[in-house]
């Protein structure tokens, strides 16, 4: 019998990357498309869905031609898509308007309406999440208050991925993970909420069929195999939103591991197979991608987005060099950074460049380098960048164990996972061995394997994790650098605490003067 394969797609926030998979887990090849975030006021981010379908059917594309590998061999394709953004589409199944996506912040009016239409309480026990800005409920109302031209014309709304799976297979179907990142499902029941769509005025008709995320969803259509080299009628699993997908790429499938991932946002994650809610509404619960689990989450906002930031405004020189030497810029802004002394000779950063989520829930708040001195130079300024992820985490983290979640040890994932020194700050603030697994790709290994379920390879995605996932030798903490961050960490919290007022009356100015 010849070999079989899976696809794992990662639709994320800067680009989209395919990876091939053998179904034994190993890597193959993969492909990556970037594409624009625009933003075109304060606080908003949108992107455009048709530069996700491109980007998917180009990078499938690409690693079937690079691997040679004959379509007939591939087994199935999973999604693992950036969680919460908002598709509208028309009668005649049309975009109505650019993707809101999950790091917009300008729907606060429209989270503090739905408080009020349906109570902070009721809110919580439907949908397991206080209003968040960053989920897609509010950003519907957002449109239903501003555009009403546009709201007028709905006749479907979708996440990201599920607009993909659209253009793959011509089903409109979401799966539990990512459909509980809508705010509109009643989480514990995996159901979508009748009493929230008709509490927002939402016409239930517009959301999508659900299924698990190790079901078939759909398959590939004959438009959709003309711009892959995919065979019609490949499976498509119904996947995950990225956060649960990165997790099964992670192993973290069970109860008593735990992991890390710096993305564009970042993440500490935990499986539950119960809905724990955290009463103070700092983390997220919602829907794992496994049958009768669920999970919670504290977010970063602002993690590798931060990073890149740097990268993109300051870094010039060193992304010359890294092109000259073909490696990763952020690998020689790795090194630079590790010449800085731990705790960034006294220079902390506030990762706050899109509000922030856990533990602070405010889309007002905005990034921060406090401490700045004339001896401070760009080393110092890319450390207190990492260490400032790396404290928000640890937030995250602390109130993830606060709620009985104790992890042996923490994987990391994303690509900021890749960086040594960032896992061993980590490591040290968390005060926890911090581990890889044997992927580098989590959230595209993640989705194949779904896909590999749903294709009838594995029984079940813990079978299938175990049958594919090894992990690394743990980093252990460092007694004198985790004492020094035990002791920073404080001033790190308090900081936000000064400025929470200042960040209220900055918000205003601008919304004075229109900026
Ligand atoms: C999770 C979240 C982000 C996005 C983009 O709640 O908003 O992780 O999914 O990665």
């Amino acid at each position: 019998m010849s070999k079989k394969y899976m696809l794992g797609c990662d639709v994320g926030t800067s680009g989209t990357k395919t990876v091939l998979f053998s179904v034994d887990g190993t890597p193959i090849t993969s492909a990556t498309v970037e594409y624009p975030l625009y933003q075109p006021q304060n606080g908003y981010a949108e992107q455009d869905p048709a530069d996700w379908v491109n980007a998917t059917m180009e990078t499938i594309a690409a690693v079937i031609r690079q691997s040679g590998v004959a379509p007939a061999d591939i087994v199935s394709v999973g999604l693992s898509g950036q969680m919460h953004g908002l598709v509208m589409l028309d009668e005649f199944n049309q975009v109505l308007r650019p993707s809101i996506i999950w790091c917009d912040q300008r729907t606060q009016a429209e989270c503090d309406e739905m408080t009020r239409i349906l109570g902070r309480d009721k809110l919580i026990a439907i949908t397991a999440n206080p209003a968040i800005t960053g989920f897609t409920a509010s950003k519907v109302l957002w449109v239903k208050n501003h555009e009403p031209e546009i709201y007028a014309k709905v006749k479907k709304i979708m996440l990201p991925k599920d607009y993909v799976r659209f253009a793959l297979t011509g089903a409109f179907v979401s799966d539990y993970s990512d459909a509980s990142g809508m705010q509109l499902l009643d989480v514990p029941n995996r159901v979508w909420s009748k009493e929230v769509c008709d509490a927002l005025g939402i016409d239930m008709s517009w959301l999508c069929d659900l299924c698990e995320s190790s079901d078939v969803s759909g398959r590939i259509t004959p438009e959709a195999a003309s711009r892959t080299g995919l065979l019609v009628g490949t499976p498509v699993a119904g996947s995950a939103g990225d956060q649960a997908a990165s997790a099964v790429g992670s192993g973290i499938v069970r109860s008593g591991v735990l992991s890390a991932t710096i993305g564009t946002s970042g993440v500490v994650f935990a499986h539950t197979d119960r809905p724990v809610i955290d009463p103070l509404g700092r983390v997220h619960t919602l829907c794992h991608a496994l049958k009768d689990s669920w999970h919670i989450m504290g977010v970063t906002q602002g993690a590798g987005l931060s990073l890149k930031w740097f990268r993109d405004t300051f870094c010039k020189e060193e992304m010359a060099v890294a092109d000259s030497l073909g490696v990763d810029p952020y690998v020689i802004m790795d090194k630079e950074a590790a010449l800085s002394p731990i705790g960034a000779d006294g220079l902390f950063f506030l990762p706050y460049f899109m509000g922030e989520r856990t533990p602070h829930l405010d889309a007002d708040c905005r990034g921060v380098f406090f401490g700045l001195t004339a001896s401070h130079g760009k080393r110092d300024m890319l450390r207190s960048v990492m260490e400032g992820v790396g404290y928000s985490l640890t937030d995250c983290y602390a109130i993830i164990r606060e709620m009985g979640f104790e992890g042996k040890e923490v994987r990391a994932a994303g690509g900021g996972g890749r960086s040594r020194l960032w896992r061993q700050m980590l490591c040290d603030m968390f005060d926890c061995p911090v581990t890889t697994t044997n992927s580098s790709e989590a959230g595209a290994l993640g989705a194949a394997l779904l896909g590999a379920v749903a294709a009838g390879i594995y029984p079940d995605v813990p079978t299938a994790c175990d049958a594919t996932i090894r992990t690394n030798p743990a980093l252990s903490p460092d007694a004198s650098t985790a004492d020094y961050y035990k002791a920073a960490h404080p001033l790190y919290q308090h900081l936000y605490t000064s400025l929470k007022g200042d960040y209220k009356a900055l918000a205003a100015l601008r919304q004075q003067k229109g900026m």
